[in-house]
Protein backbone atom coordinates (compact mmCIF):
# COMPACT_ATOMS: atom_id res chain seq x y z
CA UNK A 1 0.00 0.00 0.00
CA UNK A 2 1.00 3.72 -0.42
CA UNK A 3 2.51 5.47 2.18
CA UNK A 4 1.80 8.57 3.66
CA UNK A 5 -1.83 9.72 1.80
CA UNK A 6 -1.82 13.35 2.33
CA UNK A 7 0.88 14.82 3.82
CA UNK A 8 3.67 13.92 1.54
CA UNK A 9 3.57 12.12 -2.04
CA UNK A 10 3.12 8.36 -1.64
CA UNK A 11 5.53 5.60 -1.84
CA UNK A 12 6.14 2.20 -3.42
CA UNK A 13 8.59 0.07 -3.23
CA UNK A 14 9.21 -1.74 -6.16
CA UNK A 15 11.01 -5.30 -5.60
CA UNK A 16 13.38 -6.31 -9.39
CA UNK A 17 14.11 -10.45 -9.46
CA UNK A 18 14.92 -12.97 -11.94
CA UNK A 19 17.03 -15.68 -12.09
CA UNK A 20 19.68 -15.42 -9.19
CA UNK A 21 22.74 -17.70 -8.18
CA UNK A 22 25.44 -19.82 -8.58
CA UNK A 23 27.52 -20.52 -12.05
CA UNK A 24 25.63 -23.74 -11.85
CA UNK A 25 22.24 -21.95 -12.14
CA UNK A 26 23.19 -18.56 -13.96
CA UNK A 27 25.80 -19.55 -15.97
CA UNK A 28 28.99 -16.42 -16.25
CA UNK A 29 26.33 -13.81 -16.03
CA UNK A 30 23.42 -12.59 -14.60
CA UNK A 31 20.29 -11.69 -15.86
CA UNK A 32 20.33 -7.50 -16.34
CA UNK A 33 18.42 -7.00 -12.40
CA UNK A 34 21.56 -4.45 -11.45
CA UNK A 35 21.97 -2.88 -14.34
CA UNK A 36 18.55 -1.84 -15.14
CA UNK A 37 18.27 -0.80 -11.09
CA UNK A 38 21.64 1.24 -12.11
CA UNK A 39 20.39 2.73 -14.86
CA UNK A 40 16.57 3.64 -13.28
CA UNK A 41 18.05 5.56 -10.04
CA UNK A 42 20.74 7.05 -11.82
CA UNK A 43 20.09 9.28 -14.56
CA UNK A 44 23.27 10.67 -15.37
CA UNK A 45 25.60 7.94 -17.61
CA UNK A 46 28.53 8.59 -15.57
CA UNK A 47 26.93 6.76 -12.46
CA UNK A 48 26.05 3.83 -14.61
CA UNK A 49 28.51 0.75 -14.20
CA UNK A 50 28.19 -2.38 -16.18
CA UNK A 51 29.74 -4.66 -13.81
CA UNK A 52 28.05 -5.53 -10.44
CA UNK A 53 29.47 -8.13 -8.72
CA UNK A 54 27.72 -10.91 -6.57
CA UNK A 55 30.86 -13.22 -5.75
CA UNK A 56 31.77 -11.07 -2.06
CA UNK A 57 34.24 -11.49 0.50
CA UNK A 58 33.12 -12.47 4.26
CA UNK A 59 33.89 -9.39 4.80
CA UNK A 60 32.02 -7.17 2.14
CA UNK A 61 28.69 -9.32 2.51
CA UNK A 62 28.39 -8.33 6.31
CA UNK A 63 29.47 -4.51 5.44
CA UNK A 64 26.04 -2.21 6.25
CA UNK A 65 25.66 -2.26 2.19
CA UNK A 66 24.93 -6.13 1.88
CA UNK A 67 24.25 -6.27 5.34
CA UNK A 68 23.98 -9.71 5.70
CA UNK A 69 21.02 -10.05 3.16
CA UNK A 70 20.51 -11.45 -0.31
CA UNK A 71 19.24 -7.98 -1.39
CA UNK A 72 20.66 -4.76 -2.29
CA UNK A 73 18.33 -1.19 -1.52
CA UNK A 74 18.87 1.09 -4.34
CA UNK A 75 17.56 3.96 -3.09
CA UNK A 76 14.85 6.39 -3.88
CA UNK A 77 13.81 7.72 -7.24
CA UNK A 78 10.92 10.42 -7.34
CA UNK A 79 8.58 10.37 -10.49
CA UNK A 80 5.83 12.03 -11.45
CA UNK A 81 3.20 10.09 -14.06
CA UNK A 82 1.66 11.19 -17.02
CA UNK A 83 -1.29 12.98 -14.97
CA UNK A 84 1.26 15.24 -13.10
CA UNK A 85 0.78 13.40 -9.83
CA UNK A 86 3.96 12.33 -8.14
CA UNK A 87 5.60 9.60 -6.25
CA UNK A 88 8.14 7.78 -4.59
CA UNK A 89 9.49 4.96 -5.96
CA UNK A 90 12.03 2.75 -3.62
CA UNK A 91 13.84 0.06 -5.46
CA UNK A 92 14.79 -3.28 -3.78
CA UNK A 93 17.28 -6.33 -6.10
CA UNK A 94 16.81 -9.46 -4.91
CA UNK A 95 19.55 -11.68 -5.49
CA UNK A 96 22.31 -14.28 -3.99
CA UNK A 97 25.49 -13.52 -3.21
CA UNK A 98 28.44 -15.99 -3.64
CA UNK A 99 30.95 -16.61 -1.05
CA UNK A 100 34.34 -15.93 -2.95
CA UNK A 101 35.92 -18.68 -1.40
CA UNK A 102 33.68 -21.29 -1.52
CA UNK A 103 31.79 -20.44 -4.39
CA UNK A 104 28.50 -21.16 -2.06
CA UNK A 105 25.88 -18.56 -1.35
CA UNK A 106 26.83 -16.52 1.31
CA UNK A 107 24.60 -17.98 4.72
CA UNK A 108 22.36 -15.44 5.88
CA UNK A 109 19.67 -15.18 8.37
CA UNK A 110 16.97 -16.18 5.53
CA UNK A 111 17.95 -19.43 4.51
CA UNK A 112 14.86 -19.78 2.50
CA UNK A 113 15.79 -20.95 -1.45
CA UNK A 114 15.60 -18.13 -3.60
CA UNK A 115 11.84 -18.61 -5.29
CA UNK A 116 10.57 -18.20 -1.59
CA UNK A 117 12.91 -15.55 -0.35
CA UNK A 118 12.42 -13.20 -3.27
CA UNK A 119 8.93 -13.29 -3.35
CA UNK A 120 8.66 -11.73 -0.03
CA UNK A 121 6.44 -8.78 0.30
CA UNK A 122 7.84 -7.67 3.67
CA UNK A 123 11.61 -6.86 3.76
CA UNK A 124 13.79 -5.87 7.02
CA UNK A 125 17.53 -4.70 7.38
CA UNK A 126 18.71 -2.33 10.31
CA UNK A 127 20.61 0.52 8.91
CA UNK A 128 21.12 -0.76 5.80
CA UNK A 129 23.10 1.44 3.45
CA UNK A 130 21.56 2.33 -0.28
CA UNK A 131 23.88 0.52 -3.00
CA UNK A 132 25.91 2.63 -5.45
CA UNK A 133 28.18 0.47 -7.12
CA UNK A 134 31.07 -2.45 -6.52
CA UNK A 135 33.89 -0.12 -5.60
CA UNK A 136 31.86 1.31 -2.65
CA UNK A 137 32.18 -2.20 -0.96
CA UNK A 138 34.40 -1.43 2.17
CA UNK A 139 34.80 1.96 1.71
CA UNK A 140 31.45 2.81 2.27
CA UNK A 141 32.72 6.35 3.87
CA UNK A 142 34.00 7.53 0.66
CA UNK A 143 30.39 7.34 -1.16
CA UNK A 144 27.36 8.89 -0.28
CA UNK A 145 25.20 7.36 2.94
CA UNK A 146 21.40 6.90 2.57
CA UNK A 147 19.71 4.71 4.98
CA UNK A 148 16.91 2.56 3.90
CA UNK A 149 14.29 4.14 6.01
CA UNK A 150 12.69 2.61 9.20
CA UNK A 151 15.06 -0.93 8.37
CA UNK A 152 12.04 -2.32 6.84
CA UNK A 153 9.88 -1.98 3.66
CA UNK A 154 6.67 -3.46 2.39
CA UNK A 155 7.10 -4.32 -1.44
CA UNK A 156 3.96 -3.53 -3.46
CA UNK A 157 5.03 -5.06 -6.76
CA UNK A 158 7.79 -7.01 -9.09
CA UNK A 159 9.63 -6.51 -11.86
CA UNK A 160 10.39 -9.61 -13.11
CA UNK A 161 13.68 -9.57 -15.00
CA UNK A 162 14.01 -12.51 -18.01
CA UNK A 163 17.31 -12.28 -20.10
CA UNK A 164 16.32 -12.72 -23.79
CA UNK A 165 19.56 -12.33 -25.07
CA UNK A 166 22.09 -15.23 -25.62
CA UNK A 167 23.10 -15.28 -22.29
CA UNK A 168 26.59 -16.78 -21.35
CA UNK A 169 26.52 -21.13 -20.48
CA UNK A 170 22.80 -20.80 -19.42
CA UNK A 171 19.97 -22.24 -21.69
CA UNK A 172 16.84 -20.13 -21.96
CA UNK A 173 14.54 -23.06 -21.29
CA UNK A 174 16.54 -23.61 -17.59
CA UNK A 175 15.94 -19.56 -16.76
CA UNK A 176 12.65 -20.23 -17.77
CA UNK A 177 12.36 -23.22 -15.56
CA UNK A 178 13.38 -20.88 -12.49
CA UNK A 179 11.32 -18.09 -13.26
CA UNK A 180 8.50 -20.56 -13.10
CA UNK A 181 8.88 -21.44 -9.63
CA UNK A 182 9.43 -17.90 -9.09
CA UNK A 183 6.43 -16.73 -10.40
CA UNK A 184 4.26 -19.51 -8.95
CA UNK A 185 5.81 -18.03 -5.31
CA UNK A 186 5.73 -14.29 -6.19
CA UNK A 187 1.57 -14.66 -7.40
CA UNK A 188 0.76 -15.63 -3.71
CA UNK A 189 1.82 -12.04 -2.84
CA UNK A 190 -1.33 -11.03 -5.29
CA UNK A 191 0.62 -7.97 -5.80
CA UNK A 192 1.26 -6.49 -9.19
CA UNK A 193 3.92 -8.38 -11.66
CA UNK A 194 5.82 -6.70 -14.83
CA UNK A 195 7.90 -8.30 -16.90
CA UNK A 196 11.45 -7.01 -18.17
CA UNK A 197 12.33 -8.76 -21.04
CA UNK A 198 16.38 -7.62 -20.61
CA UNK A 199 19.29 -7.57 -22.99
CA UNK A 200 16.62 -6.39 -26.02
CA UNK A 201 19.92 -5.07 -27.44
CA UNK A 202 21.22 -8.35 -28.28
CA UNK A 203 17.86 -10.13 -28.22
CA UNK A 204 17.50 -13.67 -29.65
CA UNK A 205 13.75 -13.59 -31.41
CA UNK A 206 12.75 -16.90 -30.52
CA UNK A 207 13.14 -16.37 -27.01
CA UNK A 208 11.11 -13.23 -26.89
CA UNK A 209 8.48 -14.68 -28.76
CA UNK A 210 8.65 -18.15 -26.39
CA UNK A 211 8.57 -15.41 -23.66
CA UNK A 212 5.65 -13.74 -24.99
CA UNK A 213 4.03 -17.19 -24.57
CA UNK A 214 4.55 -17.58 -20.93
CA UNK A 215 3.41 -13.97 -20.41
CA UNK A 216 0.24 -14.22 -22.14
CA UNK A 217 -0.46 -17.92 -19.88
CA UNK A 218 0.11 -16.00 -16.62
CA UNK A 219 -2.68 -13.71 -16.31
CA UNK A 220 -1.49 -11.71 -19.61
CA UNK A 221 1.50 -10.02 -17.84
CA UNK A 222 3.13 -6.99 -19.48
CA UNK A 223 5.83 -7.55 -20.99
CA UNK A 224 7.91 -4.47 -21.34
CA UNK A 225 11.33 -4.54 -24.04
CA UNK A 226 14.09 -3.33 -22.56
CA UNK A 227 18.26 -2.53 -22.13
CA UNK A 228 19.65 -1.18 -19.69
CA UNK A 229 23.01 -0.80 -22.13
CA UNK A 230 20.82 1.44 -25.00
CA UNK A 231 19.31 2.60 -21.98
CA UNK A 232 15.52 1.54 -23.71
CA UNK A 233 12.46 1.71 -22.20
CA UNK A 234 14.05 1.29 -18.96
CA UNK A 235 12.02 3.75 -17.29
CA UNK A 236 8.87 3.00 -19.15
CA UNK A 237 9.04 -0.99 -17.25
CA UNK A 238 8.70 0.96 -13.80
CA UNK A 239 6.18 3.35 -14.87
CA UNK A 240 4.29 0.80 -16.26
CA UNK A 241 4.38 -1.36 -12.65
CA UNK A 242 3.86 1.93 -11.10
CA UNK A 243 0.46 2.58 -12.90
CA UNK A 244 -0.89 -1.30 -12.08
CA UNK A 245 0.48 -0.36 -8.09
CA UNK A 246 -1.74 2.47 -8.43
CA UNK A 247 -4.56 0.87 -10.08
CA UNK A 248 -7.17 4.38 -10.53
CA UNK A 249 -4.58 5.53 -13.42
CA UNK A 250 -4.86 2.41 -16.00
CA UNK A 251 -3.62 0.47 -18.17
CA UNK A 252 0.00 2.30 -19.41
CA UNK A 253 1.23 2.38 -23.20
CA UNK A 254 3.86 -0.26 -24.14
CA UNK A 255 6.02 0.51 -26.42
CA UNK A 256 7.88 -1.94 -28.78
CA UNK A 257 11.54 -1.67 -28.61
CA UNK A 258 12.44 -1.05 -31.80
CA UNK A 259 9.42 1.46 -31.54
CA UNK A 260 11.34 3.35 -28.75
CA UNK A 261 14.93 2.96 -30.38
CA UNK A 262 13.59 5.01 -32.76
CA UNK A 263 11.96 8.28 -30.78
CA UNK A 264 15.41 7.64 -28.45
P1 LIG B 1 23.26 -11.17 -10.32
O1 LIG B 1 22.74 -10.15 -9.36
O2 LIG B 1 24.70 -11.47 -10.11
O3 LIG B 1 22.41 -12.40 -10.37
O4 LIG B 1 23.22 -10.54 -11.81
P2 LIG B 1 22.22 -9.44 -12.38
O5 LIG B 1 20.94 -10.07 -12.78
O6 LIG B 1 22.15 -8.29 -11.44
O7 LIG B 1 22.95 -9.00 -13.74
P3 LIG B 1 23.81 -7.67 -13.98
O8 LIG B 1 22.94 -6.48 -14.06
O9 LIG B 1 24.93 -7.64 -13.02
O10 LIG B 1 24.34 -7.94 -15.47
C1 LIG B 1 25.12 -9.07 -15.80
C2 LIG B 1 25.88 -8.80 -17.08
O11 LIG B 1 24.98 -8.54 -18.16
C3 LIG B 1 26.82 -7.59 -17.00
O12 LIG B 1 28.07 -7.95 -17.55
C4 LIG B 1 26.18 -6.55 -17.84
O13 LIG B 1 27.09 -5.74 -18.49
C5 LIG B 1 25.34 -7.35 -18.83
N1 LIG B 1 24.14 -6.57 -19.16
C6 LIG B 1 23.29 -6.02 -18.28
N2 LIG B 1 22.32 -5.33 -18.92
C7 LIG B 1 22.56 -5.46 -20.24
C8 LIG B 1 21.91 -4.97 -21.42
O14 LIG B 1 20.93 -4.24 -21.40
N3 LIG B 1 22.44 -5.37 -22.62
C9 LIG B 1 23.54 -6.17 -22.70
N4 LIG B 1 23.96 -6.50 -23.91
N5 LIG B 1 24.19 -6.61 -21.62
C10 LIG B 1 23.72 -6.27 -20.39
MG1 LIG C 1 22.80 -8.11 -9.42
Amino acid sequence: MAKNKEARPPTYAVSVVGLSGTEKEKGNCGVGKSCLCNRYVCSNADGYYTEHTSVLSTIDFGGRVVNNDHFLYWGEVPHRSDDGLECKIQIIEQTEFIDDQTFLPHRSTNLQPYSKRAAASKLQSAEKLMYICTDQLGLEQDFDQKQMADGKLNIDGFLLCIDVSKGCNRKFEDQMKFVNSLYSQMVKSKKPIVIAATKCDECMEQYLRDLQVFAASKKNLLVVETSARSRINVDLCFNALTQQMDKPRGKPKIIPYLEAYKVQ
